[in-house]
């Protein structure tokens, strides 16, 4: 939990004093904020309590691995957390937006401009190409049209599908179309990256080759990602693991 109280140095710096952040790596601000998240689904008569007061702080630049068993509620909280779905009780605040006072419209547009997904239900669009999917994203982020093809190039070299650049999903293997998602999610520079299970689909090699882009983002553009995985390589790169078991993080 050390993570977590790092907080006093962004506290000097909301109070105008930047001095204790000048060491690089000594810093961290907030932009992840979770406190007493609860989440009640309803089907019928039943209640599933999934999450049972969960707090959490991720801060600038880091890079946070969420683990645990299947059905343990991960991807529940990476919902919550990038306002696709509201907590039960709790506060949420991304940046300096809080989820829980702002409408739908208002979340969408901070999902939009603010934070990427690598989530198995934002799917490439079917129609259109590797390159026009990534151009997608960055025409919905408002990223500037000039710098376009430069980033979309760029994005699809990182995760080696320059090749492979005209074909459309369905002339994608599952693994080359998680590449292109993870291209099209990073293009933007969002501030926040969640990502669930992103190397689901990749085969180590692969896998390895993503998480140290990740390892780059988080060092060299100070973004921030939170990602859950099954895999146990993957827990080397993150700076922060939580587990989660019985609705809570260990
Ligand atoms: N929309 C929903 N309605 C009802 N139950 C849900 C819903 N979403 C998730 N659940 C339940 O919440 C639990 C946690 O699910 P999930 O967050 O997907 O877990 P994980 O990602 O860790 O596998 C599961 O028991 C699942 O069935
Ligand atoms: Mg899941």
């Amino acid at each position: 939990m050390e993570d977590l109280q790092q907080t006093s140095c962004s506290q000097d710096s909301r109070e105008g004093n930047s001095q204790a952040c000048e060491e690089p790596g000594s810093c961290t601000e907030p932009i992840v904020s979770l406190s007493g998240i609860y989440k009640t689904f309803r089907s019928g008569a039943a209640e599933v309590h999934v999450l049972k007061g969960i707090d959490m702080r991720l801060n600038t630049g880091q890079l946070a691995i969420l683990k645990g068993r299947s059905g343990s509620g991960k991807t529940t909280l990476l919902n919550i957390i990038g306002g696709l779905d509201m907590p039960s009780e709790g506060h949420v605040q991304v940046g300096e937006h809080h989820f829980h006072r702002m409408g739908d419209k208002q979340r969408t547009r901070v999902r939009k401009s603010e934070i990427g997904f690598i989530f198995q239900a934002f799917a490439l669009h079917p129609l259109l190409s590797a390159w026009e999917n990534v151009e997608l994203g960055l025409r919905l982020s408002g990223f500037p049209s000039a710098q376009w093809k430069d980033r979309i190039d760029e994005c699809l070299e990182q995760v080696g599908m320059t090749q492979r650049a005209q074909h459309r999903p369905y002339e994608l293997s599952g693994g080359e179309q998680q590449r292109v998602a993870i291209a099209k999610a990073i293009a933007p520079r969002p501030r926040l990256l969640l990502a669930d299970e992103p190397t689901a689909e990749l085969d180590t090699r692969m896998s390895e080759r993503i998480m140290l882009m990740f390892e780059r983002l988080r060092s060299e553009e100070r973004m921030t990602i939170c990602m859950t995985t099954h895999d146990q390589t993957m827990l080397e790169v993150a700076d922060h693991v939580y587990e989660m078991a019985d609705g809570r993080l260990d």
